[in-house]
């Protein structure tokens, strides 16, 4: 086989973010942008003899282009041999899955998670490591700087591979060798929860909904919920992966899964909506969970997961801890004292979890943006999440709006909102920032009306495993009853800043737990007016997006 050494000008922008590099499929089409990439990591990776990789991604536009080139380059890095799902198809949380359990040496994962896909759409390519996730920081910073500094991409001179057909391919002496991409993840999720108590629900008539959005979840959905679980066909709707996802933008909430959504707060009383509905986003490791009627917001679906997690097999023997990033809700530390084990407070960012479990220092791991996992794999997973629900739907026959309505019952509620002020100049969003800092100096023990501040702070986290300091990660106001404001901004936007304002009040008496969170939360609303000058800084009147 001939391996061809191309000379090449470095890219300047190849800098991976929250989660590897994302940029315009247009981008990624320019000549040598992708070969570019792809070298930096094989170079910084430097990956010994005899090491397998993985290979897969969400299915999006450009998804097989792209595999065929890395297959090409991984041959000419001297890879023994690469595990790629069938069709190019592996979602995130599968990948992991399926890097872990054949001990890989790491995998390349393109997607680009919730974004919107198409020609006109996004791409993204990430590197993920043995322990099955996302490369930490130092393993990127290098990647980039060698992204920089190189002058030539090997790629071998072959012929496409058929990416449909499973077994074993030749690429010179490079194995390929298609896996089915479901089958490693189900059997997995098998494993974790009771089947047989779920198949149980369904066929007593209980009925649920769950909505691929044209992403790479459709076919595990269909496998596991359709034909594992032996919910009636047309269960999951939008199963089928579109390279654009329809049109779609594939991101879980409910703005977004908006058909779900008319589904589950549908119907009437002879015709009632389901009685459990989900969605997940782009590469299968978001989720959202709804009842009929009732949305369950992502903070307190980790508590209740918490609060349930034994009743769940490959939870039985208890949990060792809880991780949750700062501005998610502390509903989970509630349940973590109650079980007697620790809960980390982490900045946001599912990389920051990945120490945590490789120490066995927690079991589970939650983000109020729509993230919930375990220690089974090292990245978020959104049917994971599915089916942990259905396991205590199956052994509690509650309502879901049931669930969570004991849950606050026994727990306190910690009523929680975002609201999010998207695509503000950097400089006006800058600036509410050091308004809100500026207050720090005189805020503690002050009165706002009910509230009287306890502290407040620039949160800084030092990981406990290896002692790295992250500092700038949102500013917390928190108050004598537990209510907290904090003011953040978002690090994965893409038009000018986005500032979040993350409410969270505690409400312990059952009688007013029920309440419209927006209105139990509107003192908390008019203080971070008040001491951001948000309006004023701003010009806006209402956030872009309340979650
Ligand atoms: C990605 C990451 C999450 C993170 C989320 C929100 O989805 O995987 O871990 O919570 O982005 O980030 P942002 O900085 O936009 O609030
Ligand atoms: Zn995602």
């Amino acid at each position: 086989m001939n391996i061809a050494t191309v000379i090449t000008t470095p890219f300047s922008d190849q800098k991976p973010g929250t989660s590897g590099l994302r940029k315009k499929v247009t981008v990624f089409r320019t000549p040598g942008y992708l070969e570019n990439f792809v070298q930096a990591v094989f170079d910084t990776i430097d990956a010994p003899p005899g090491s397998t990789l993985v290979l897969g991604g969400d299915g999006r536009y450009h998804n097989r282009e792209a595999i065929q080139v890395i297959l090409r380059m991984a041959a000419a890095a001297g890879i023994a041999k690469v595990l790629v799902g069938r069709g190019g198809i592996l979602s995130t949380p599968a990948a992991s899955r399926v890097i872990r359990k054949y001990g890989c040496f790491g995998g390349l994962i393109l997607s680009a998670s919730h974004n919107p896909g198409g020609p006109e759409g996004d791409f993204g390519i990430k590197y993920n490591t043995g322990n099955g996730g996302p490369a930490p920081e130092k393993i990127t910073d290098a990647i980039f700087a060698r992204s920089r500094e190189l002058t030539r991409y090997r790629i071998a001179d072959a012929p496409d591979l058929d990416l449909d057909r499973p077994g074993r391919h030749g690429l010179g002496d490079m194995v390929v060798e298609i896996i089915d991409p479901v089958a490693d993840y189900a059997e997995l999720m098998e494993s974790l929860f009771d089947f047989a108590a779920i198949r149980t629900l369904i066929g007593s008539g209980f009925r649920l909904c769950f909505d691929a959005m044209h992403a790479v979840t459709g076919p595990y959905a269909r496998e596991i919920i359709e034909a594992r679980l032996g919910a009636p066909a047309g269960t999951v709707i939008n199963g089928v992966p579109l390279e654009d996802f329809g049109g779609g933008h594939p991101d879980p909430n409910l703005t977004y899964a908006d058909q779900l959504v008319a589904i589950m707060y549908g119907g009437d009383d002879a015709n009632p909506a389901p009685d459990f509905g989900a969605a997940s986003d782009g590469d299968g490791d978001r989720n959202m969970i709804l009842g009929r009627h009732f949305f369950v917001t992502p903070s307190d679906s980790l508590a209740i997961i918490a609060a349930n997690a034994a009743l769940a097999p490959g939870y039985a023997d208890g949990i060792a801890g809880i991780a949750r990033s700062m501005p998610t809700s502390a509903a989970a530390d509630r349940v973590a004292e109650k079980l007697g084990v620790p809960c980390y407070e982490t900045p946001t960012g599912w990389k920051f979890f990945g120490n945590l479990m490789d120490a066995g220092k927690v079991t589970l791991c939650g983000e109020e943006s729509f993230g919930t996992g375990s220690s089974h794999v090292r990245e978020k997973d959104g049917l994971w999440a599915v089916l942990f629900w259905l396991n205590i739907l199956a052994n509690s026959r509650l309502s879901v709006a049931e669930i969570v309505h004991r849950h606050w019952a026994g727990y306190g509620r910690n009523v929680y909102s975002r609201h999010d002020y998207e695509a503000l100049p950097s400089d006006v969003a800058a600036g509410v920032m050091a308004q809100v800092r500026g207050r720090f100096a005189d805020l503690p023990g002050q009165r706002f009306g009910d509230y009287r501040v306890k502290f407040c702070d620039d949160f800084s986290y030092t990981d406990p495993i290896d002692g790295s300091l992250s500092t700038g990660q949102g500013l917390r106001i928190g108050f004598e009853d537990g209510s907290r404001i904090v003011f953040r901004l978002s690090g994965t936007g893409t038009e000018g800043a986005t500032l979040r304002i993350y409410l969270e009040a505690f409400e312990p008496d059952p009688a007013r737990q029920r309440v419209d969170a927006q209105q139990a939360l509107a003192p908390l609303i008019a203080i971070a007016d008040q001491l951001s000058e948000l309006k004023q800084r701003t010009g806006r009147e209402r956030p872009t997006v309340i979650t």
